[in-house]
């Protein structure tokens, strides 16, 4: 058996059309969604992908400017520049790239968005709002994860979900979602971890694999059930001198291997990462809708 391969620029490409047709909507009732993007220092990776979130925010007619500060730059004078973009009302949503130089406190920096306007769903009102089950917007990553499985015809109800990884960006908040008692979630949810014991005998028993340890080719075929569903949430930049750019993009699955093996599995490029952007404009979406209370259903 050869598994289905789940693309996410596919389902992606699906959800920013139904976007992009909301906007639409919205802007005829005389609302414009408005995303800030802050961005310090040159990071290359954090460049890419707030390039790319600005590219997604014209394809959907989002307004959206991007405020770039010098690497130097003092957490007080980002402080002052989210305290400035929380009283914009052009933006309804605000995301700061991470990571932060190391001068800066992340903590200090997420706490000081707006929770209405924390479009990534960082700040720990949102990340409360979620545990308790009762969310605001829901993490980027996360929620493009739920959304590859539902849109795919792997509702993950009543099934093994493993996660493969504890981070707050990943991990936590994708148990958050899938064990929510509600459609599209209702899962029994593992979160493993570098402290787990028998690791393959747990990711085994998976319907449902998520790996999101930011290790390449961390599972490994005899890792997996036979006819599980794989999500590999990892994006890892390994050099390669036959690419423009110095380097191409692996995952946390031995994808090849694994596609004999399983039922279906994301690509890497091409899988979660595209959802994640696509995420970024739902809630930037739906952020203008409730704090104006302008909606279009
Ligand atoms: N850095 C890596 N992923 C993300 C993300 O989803 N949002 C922000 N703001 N920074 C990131």
């Amino acid at each position: 058996m050869v598994a289905k391969i789940l693309s996410g620029r596919e389902i992606s490409a699906k959800v920013r059309q139904e976007l992009k047709e909301k906007v639409t909507k919205l802007k005829a009732k005389g609302l414009a969604p408005g995303l800030a993007m802050v961005r310090v220092g040159e990071d290359p990776a954090s460049v890419s992908y707030v390039k790319q979130k600005g590219k997604t925010t014209e394809e959907l007619g989002i307004y959206s400017e991007t405020v770039v500060l010098p690497e130097e730059t003092s957490e007080e004078k980002l402080l002052a520049t989210i305290a400035e973009l929380n009283n914009d009302p052009r933006f309804h949503g605000i995301l700061v790239q991470l990571p932060l130089p190391r001068h800066i406190s992340q903590d200090r920096v997420i706490n000081a968005i707006d929770p209405m306007k924390d479009a990534d769903c960082f700040h720990p009102v949102n990340v409360g709002r979620l545990l308790i089950g009762d969310p605001y917007l829901l993490p980027c990553t996360p929620h493009g994860v739920q959304q590859i499985l539902i849109r795919s015809g792997y509702s993950p109800e009543g099934k093994h979900v493993v996660i493969c990884g504890r981070s707050n960006l990943n991990g936590k908040p994708l148990f958050a979602i899938l064990v929510q008692k509600r459609a599209g979630a209702n899962a029994t949810v593992t979160v493993c971890h570098t402290g787990t014991k028998n690791l393959p005998e747990i990711t085994r028993s998976a319907d449902i694999l998520v790996a999101a340890m930011g290790s390449p080719k961390f599972i490994k075929a005899n890792m997996v059930k036979e006819g599980a569903v794989v999500i590999d949430v990892g994006v890892n930049r390994i050099e390669d001198a036959t690419k423009k750019s110095g380097f191409r993009l692996i995952g946390d699955t031995d994808f090849e291997a694994l596609k004999e093996k399983v039922e279906a599995i994301t690509p890497v490029p091409g899988g979660v990462g595209p959802m994640t952007v696509t995420m970024l404009m739902w809630n930037t979406i739906m952020a203008a809708e409730t704090q104006t209370g302008i909606t279009v259903g």
